[in-house]
C-alpha cells in the first residue's frame, strides 16, 4: 500500500509536464514546484530553490518567509553540506544540526532534496519546517520525485 504523503508529487509532475509543453522558462518551473509545495501546507514552511552556480548555492526562487541567505556556499550550511557530500539531507531537529545556517527562529527542521541530472548537480529543494520531524521517509520521497521530475525539464 503506497504511503499517504501531504505532497501530491504526481500533481506536481503533471503540472511541470504542462509547463514543459508550452515552452515554460526555468524560472517558471522552478516557480511552480516552490509554488506547489508551500500550498502543500503542512511541514512545508518555507520552500527554497537554491540552483548551483560554480561553488555557490544561489537562492533563485522562494515561497514563504524571506531568507538572507541568498548565496551559500558548497560545504557551508545545510545545503552547501548536501552538495557537497552529494547526498540529501533530513534534519528532524535543527537545533542538535552541526553547521545550520538559521534563517528563521522558527524553524524546526529542515529537508535538503538535490536535483540531479544523472552525476550532475544542478541544484536543490530546500524547505523548512516550524515543525519538528516535519519530514518522514515518505514525505521526503515525495520530493525526491519532484526534484527528479524538474531535473528532467530544466
Ligand atoms: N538552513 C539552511 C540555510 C538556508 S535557509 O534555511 C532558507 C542551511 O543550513 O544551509
Amino acid at each position: 500500500m503506497a504511503s499517504k504523503t501531504i505532497l501530491d508529487a504526481d500533481a506536481v509532475v503533471r503540472a511541470l509536464q504542462g509547463a514543459f509543453a508550452r515552452g515554460a522558462a526555468r524560472a517558471e518551473l522552478l516557480q511552480i514546484v516552490a509554488s506547489r509545495l508551500h500550498a502543500a501546507g503542512g511541514p512545508y514552511t518555507g520552500v527554497y530553490l537554491y540552483m548551483l552556480h560554480g561553488d555557490d548555492l544561489v537562492l533563485e526562487i522562494f515561497e514563504g518567509r524571506p531568507t538572507h541567505h541568498t548565496r551559500i556556499r558548497v560545504g557551508s550550511g545545510i545545503c552547501g553540506q548536501a552538495v557537497a557530500e552529494r547526498r540529501d539531507i533530513n534534519v528532524p531537529d535543527v537545533a542538535r544540526a552541526d553547521g545550520y545556517l538559521a534563517c528563521s527562529l522558527e524553524t524546526k527542521s529542515e529537508l535538503v532534496v538535490l536535483i540531479r541530472r544523472r552525476d550532475e548537480i544542478l541544484g536543490q529543494i530546500d524547505i523548512d519546517s516550524d515543525t519538528t520531524n516535519g519530514f518522514d521517509a515518505a514525505e521526503e520521497a515525495a520530493v525526491r520525485t519532484v526534484a527528479d521530475a524538474l531535473a528532467v525539464f530544466l
